[in-house]
């Protein structure tokens, strides 16, 4: 066994949650579903099959038709990714017809994708820019047509620079305003025609990687938990931030229920990365210690919106760092998400780690008291170890705990590295065995009564990914970075994915497709 190091999702890691963990019955972790079909799954709309991308990472015209820089591109322009950059990522802005049209011959159900906040409210706030929300009508229209479902983020890693200089973004409760503003931009201009909003995309990455450890936009983090930053303060900023975040959310919540959804009949949730959090050994140290890591990874968000308060073990930990809500605060945020969107990609082994609540100076993973580890890390070739029963724990938990809510299952996917050859960049068969594992899991998650309504790959195709920018990849198309049309190529996953989503059974067999 070897402690996770820095690398993709360790760092957040060093990010992670407690209400009691429900123990899960071997039974249920059998993934008896090597052998199904799309008929096996509800059908759409009850249940959607579908792929996902973000504004930053696959539009590029970073500099087009008034679009201003937001946090990701001053994070990428400043040498976090060597010298690479989301300016130009994967061209969709231009060629968002083209690929719509590969979403087609897929076979997509619907496509999850987030409006980048900077290229329709350049300034953060005032004025609105036509082509921004020119550009978003478009593509809307485009899935519509073609009876792809369109699902929305309105965050994702990208608030407007300008904010950040002005305030600070997210660190300050000025965001809360703004934010809702923004989001009353989207719903009115867009809100017709999407089904589900997102308000926030993996809310608890993003601040342990922006606010903690300082790897991910905006960069802030301090010393001895992150380097290299700028500035921030990794014992109080996660903590505000999200409390900002939470509160924001539910303002844009109450603003879309009051004005938009009897009209509009979409449904609005809030996205969080969740792992499959397993005590390391089964002493009574370590399961506690998952179960706080639990409270501390999924229960800092997900307690607050389904009761109305953070988990007893963070105001415990955390105290006077930790902020609390008003009454009305608490009332505002309880019960505003019509569904919770989750992206998963692995399983963590958590350990106990009292030492570290004797430190004075304590950041989250300090005051979670617990190590988070990987028995296998990433393995040498770049992929994820394949591990379902980890969903299967986390819809386990979110049926026993949180009252089965709707969810949707917004990110899975294999991350490979980019090959040298063409040949072996598009025989991602490790991706296929990845994706046929979790989806068999999934189906076996809802046999026990899980309350899942839709799936996505991350992602559809290669983008400018956040960990490390081109280098690693998510998609079921390979873009060819290097060709100055950015060529997409279908890879074997999209070929799997396309058969099974077009009614193929998935069992061995397909693996001589
Ligand atoms: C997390 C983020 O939502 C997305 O932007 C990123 O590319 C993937 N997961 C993979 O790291």
């Amino acid at each position: 066994m070897r402690r996770m190091g820095c690398h993709g999702y360790c760092v957040l890691i060093v990010v992670l949650h407690v209400v009691a963990l429900v123990r899960v019955s071997p039974a249920l972790l059998q993934t008896a579903t090597s052998d199904f079909s799309r008929d096996d799954f509800p059908p759409p709309p009850r249940f959607v099959f579908g792929a996902g991308s973000s504004a930053y990472q696959v539009e590029g015209a970073a500099f087009e038709d008034g679009r201003t820089p937001s946090i990701w591109d001053t994070f990428a322009h400043s040498g976090r990714y060597g010298d690479k950059n989301g300016d130009i990522a994967c061209d969709m802005y231009h060629k968002y017809k083209e690929d719509v049209q590969l979403m087609v011959d897929t076979g997509l159900e619907a496509y999850r994708f987030s409006i980048s906040w900077p290229r329709v409210i350049p300034n953060g706030r005032g004025p609105v820019n036509p082509k921004g929300v020119h550009y978003y009508s478009s593509l809307i229209n485009e899935l519509l047509s073609h009876g792809i479902q369109p699902h929305v983020t309105l965050f994702h890693y990208d608030i407007p620079q300008a904010l950040e200089d002005e305030y600070g973004g997210w660190v300050s409760r000025k965001i809360v305003k703004d934010f809702t503003t923004f989001a009353d931009v989207c719903f009115r201009e867009f809100g017709d025609r999407v089904s589900h909003w997102t308000t926030m995309n993996e809310a608890n990455v993003f601040v342990l990687g922006g606010y903690d450890k300082g790897v991910f936009p905006p960069g802030r983090c301090s010393s001895p938990f992150g380097s290299n930053c700028a500035g921030g303060n990794s014992t109080t900023e996660p903590y505000i931030a999200t409390h900002n975040i939470l509160l924001a959310h539910a303002s844009a919540v109450r603003l879309y229920k009051e004005k938009y959804q009897a009209k509009q009949h979409g449904l609005i949730g809030l996205d969080i990365l969740t792992y499959g959090l397993v005590p390391l050994t089964n002493s009574t140290e370590d399961e506690k210690a998952a179960e706080r890591a639990h409270d501390f990874f999924h229960g800092w968000f997900l307690n607050p919106l389904v009761f109305g308060d953070y988990p007893e073990s963070m105001k415990r930990n955390v105290g006077s760092r930790l902020p609390s809500f008003t009454p009305l605060q608490s009332k505002l945020v309880k019960g505003s998400c019509d569904f919770f969107g989750l992206n998963h990609y692995r399983t963590m082994y958590i350990k106990d780690d009292p030492g570290s609540l004797n430190m004075n100076q304590r950041d989250y993973l300090g005051d979670m008291g617990a190590q988070m580890l990987s028995k296998q890390g990433i393995l040498p070739t770049g992929e994820f170890p394949i591990d379902p029963a980890g969903l299967q724990i986390v819809l386990e938990n979110f049926k026993e705990v949180y009252g089965n809510p709707p969810v949707i299952i917004y990110e899975n996917g294999q991350m490979t590295f980019h090959n040298a050859s063409l040949d072996a960049t598009l025989n991602d068969t490790s991706r296929v065995e990845y994706l046929e594992a979790f989806m068999g899991g999934l189906l076996q998650a809802m046999r026990n009564e899980s309350n899942v309504k839709g799936y996505f790959v991350w992602s559809f195709m290669d983008l400018f990914e956040l960990f490390a920018g081109p280098r690693s990849t998510f998609g079921l198309y390979y873009v060819d970075f290097d060709n100055p049309d950015l060529k997409r190529y279908a890879r074997f996953s999209a070929h799997w994915y396309s058969s099974f989503l077009k009614g193929r059974r998935i069992n061995q067999y397909l693996w001589h497709y």
